[in-house]
C-alpha cells in the first residue's frame, strides 16, 4: 500500500481529485467506482472543480456505485443514489447510461447483486475504486466478519454503522435501514486500483488496523493489504496511529 499523508482533508481531497482527473485524461472511458459518506464530499467537490479547470471531459467515464441501503428510495436523503446525484452525478452532468447503481428496492436483491456483478464484468472491471473506511474498519458495507472472497450481496449493518450514518437519515439510528446491498470484498479487490481515503482522529485506529494490523476479516479494510495497487490518502489526524 502506498500511504500519502497531507495536512488537511481539503489538501487530500484535492490530491485525490487530481489523480482521478489525470486518470480520465489518460483513459476517457475509465470505469470508476464511487463511494458515499462524508469523506467523499470534499473529494467530489474538488473533482467537479478540477474537471472544469482542466477541461477534461467525463462524458465517456463509466461509473459504478459501491453500495446502497436496502429499501432506500432515490428521494431519501440518506440513500447512496441521492448522495451521488447531489454531489457528483448532477454536477458532472453524467448521463443515466453512464452510471450503474444497486437498486435497494429490488424485489429479488440476490438477483440484483448478481446483475451488478455481471454489469461490472461487462464493463471490463473497475479501473479505480474510491473507498472510505468505517470506524470499525468496514469498506463499502462489508462489516467486520465479511469474508475476503465475498461478492456483491445483501449485508446486515452493524449498530455502530447505523449510529455513525444516522445523521444522513434524520438523526436516529433506527431510521437507518438494517441491511444494504454492497460490492463484496472479493469484488472490490478485483478493481485495478483502490483509493482509500480517511480523515480525522475518529478513523485513526481503523486506518492503523487496516494498514499495519494482521489481515483479518474482523478488519475488512485489512484485505486491501493483499492488493497490488492501493493508495491510502490520509490527513494527519487519520494517519496519527500508523506505525511509520
Ligand atoms: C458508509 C459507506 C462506506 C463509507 C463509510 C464511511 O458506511 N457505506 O462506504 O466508507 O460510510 O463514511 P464517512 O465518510 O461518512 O465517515
Amino acid at each position: 500500500m502506498r500511504i500519502l499523508v497531507q495536512p488537511t482533508p481539503d489538501v487530500v481531497a484535492s490530491l485525490a481529485a487530481s489523480l482521478l482527473v489525470a486518470r480520465v485524461r489518460h483513459q476517457p472511458d475509465l470505469v470508476l467506482g464511487l463511494a458515499t459518506g462524508m469523506t467523499m464530499v470534499p473529494v467530489y467537490r474538488e473533482l467537479v472543480l478540477q474537471q472544469q479547470l482542466a477541461a477534461v471531459s467525463f462524458a465517456r467515464v463509466r461509473l459504478f456505485a459501491l453500495d446502497e441501503y436496502r429499501g432506500a428510495l432515490p428521494a431519501d436523503l440518506g440513500s447512496c443514489r441521492g448522495f451521488l446525484d447531489r454531489h457528483v452525478l448532477r454536477p458532472l452532468a453524467v448521463g443515466p447510461a453512464h452510471i450503474q447503481m444497486l437498486d435497494g428496492r429490488a424485489s429479488d436483491p440476490d438477483a440484483e447483486c448478481a446483475r451488478y456483478e455481471d454489469a461490472i464484468r461487462a464493463a471490463g472491471g473497475i479501473d479505480v475504486q474510491l473507498l472510505g473506511i468505517g470506524g470499525n474498519g468496514h469498506i463499502g458495507f462489508n462489516e467486520p466478519g465479511s469474508p475476503f472472497d465475498s461478492r456483491t450481496r445483501v449485508a446486515r449493518l452493524s449498530e455502530q454503522t447505523r449510529q455513525a450514518n444516522a445523521a444522513q437519515w434524520g438523526g436516529s439510528p433506527v431510521a437507518v435501514p438494517a441491511d444494504a446491498l454492497t460490492l463484496g470484498i472479493g469484488t472490490i479487490l478485483e478493481a485495478r486500483t483502490c483509493l482509500l481515503l480517511a480523515f480525522g482522529f475518529g478513523k485513526a485506529a481503523a486506518v492503523a488496523a487496516a494498514v499495519d494490523g494482521p489481515r483479518t476479516a474482523e478488519v475488512p479494510a485489512s484485505a486491501l493489504q493483499m492488493h497490488g495497487d492501493v493508495v491510502c490518502l490520509l490527513d494527519e489526524a487519520a494517519a496519527s496511529q500508523l506505525a511509520r
